[in-house]
């Protein structure tokens, strides 16, 4: 079988040096914000351009403390989009705002900004792009609009580390975005993980003391927190992971461009990778419209594939509050039916996508 991920063959090579940065933090015995997680802060927030990172528990988390540390809460809407892992939209719904799914752009699966100004209301707090895939979202006009009304930009980045939109890395462009470090990321922890980063620093203070009881440097409550914080040992993880991280993404990049080459098929549309872009396939997804014939085609000759996502957060039943969406995103719903997730993965063989390759050509 050759399977969709495989962190394991990915991390062979550094398991030493892992082994001996947890050795390293058992060995300190502090376990909770301390020199790891200051130190994979600093080499986090300078590898994305920007000023500042806080580690926190999670990405879902992450988005949560960029959203309040933004002052969003009841009351407030949060334009987002649909085609999103459901973390997306409960991080917006946890904070008491309500969220408001906009329909994607079909060719980069990312928020349409044409479709920005027509969800705005008088109550639209915020915007939240998902840079989906790998692939950032088309930035420089979701800029405008919200520029033009004063809203934040807040960058999910959550399947996009190291990916680039011009002549900045995804992160840098809002006011505030947010990363998860869930193991099978392109940076993924052992475990849970996020992060939030930011340049500003009044959001980062804010968003530090979110993560924590709402303490400041003196442990005196400036305002209601969470407890969401970064652990040593995943810090101390990601912090070696993430000096491979660019060469990683560079051999992702050389695989997919292999499968761009080599799949075919008069009904198969291969990932569209925007020329102001630098995509670090997070994922390499097709699209197909007998996507689930197409599946079991591969899955008949051991070949693994994944769908994200096979439904859109508004169709999903604990959201059922937002499926009066449902008529205003018929892309985000026809690319729920037809995306397919294909193996691809640092430290994949040539001959394995060779065989992925072979199947998907005979369908
Ligand atoms: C786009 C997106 N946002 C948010 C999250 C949530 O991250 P976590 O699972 O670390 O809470 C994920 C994780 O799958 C994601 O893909």
């Amino acid at each position: 079988m050759i399977p969709v991920v495989d962190i394991a063959r990915q991390d062979k090579s550094i398991r030493p040096e892992i082994e001996a940065a947890i050795a390293r933090v058992l060995d300190r015995s502090r376990f909770i914000l301390n020199a790891e997680v200051e130190a994979f802060e600093n080499a986090f927030a300078a590898y994305c351009g920007v000023s500042y990172a806080l580690g926190v528990g999670s990405g879902t988390d992450a988005l949560q403390v960029a959203l309040l540390a933004c002052g969003i809460g009841p009351g407030d809407e949060v334009i987002t989009v649909s085609h999103t892992s459901p973390a997306t939209i409960a991080a917006i719904e946890l904070t008491g705002a309500g969220a408001v799914p906009v329909d994607i752009d079909p060719r980069r699966f990312t928020m349409d900004p044409h479709r920005i100004a027509a969800a705005c209301t008088a109550r639209t707090r915020a915007l939240l792009p998902v840079h989906l895939y790998g692939q950032p979202a088309d930035l420089e006009p979701i800029l405008e609009v919200a520029g033009r009304r004063g809203l934040p930009v807040i960058e999910d980045c959550s399947q996009a580390h190291g990916a680039r939109y011009r002549e900045k890395s995804v992160g840098a462009w809002g006011r505030i975005a947010t990363f998860s470090f869930y193991p099978t990321k392109n940076l993924g922890a052992y475990g849970d993980a996020g992060a939030v980063v930011t340049g500003d620093p009044q959001l980062a203070e804010r968003a530090r003391q979110i993560r924590q009881y709402g303490w400041d440097a003196s442990r005196v409550s400036r305002r209601k927190g969470l407890n969401s914080r970064l652990d040593e040992i995943q810090a101390a993880i990601l912090g070696v992971k993430l000096r491979r991280l660019d060469a990683w993404n560079a051999e992702r990049r050389r695989l997919a461009d292999l499968y761009n080459r080599r799949l075919s098929g008069k009904d198969l549309t291969i990932p569209y990778a925007a020329p102001d872009s630098v995509h670090v396939y997070h994922t390499y997804v097709v699209r197909h419209p007998r996507r689930d014939a197409l599946r079991a085609h591969l899955a008949a000759r051991g070949i693994g594939s994944a769908i994200h996502f096979p439904l859109p957060v508004h169709l999903h039943p604990g959201f059922s509050n937002l499926a009066g969406f449902s008529e205003s995103l018929p892309e985000t719903e026809a690319a729920a039916r037809e995306v397919l997730t294909l193996p691809l993965f640092p430290g994949m063989r040539e001959d394995e996508l060779q065989q992925v390759v072979d199947a998907v050509n005979s369908f």
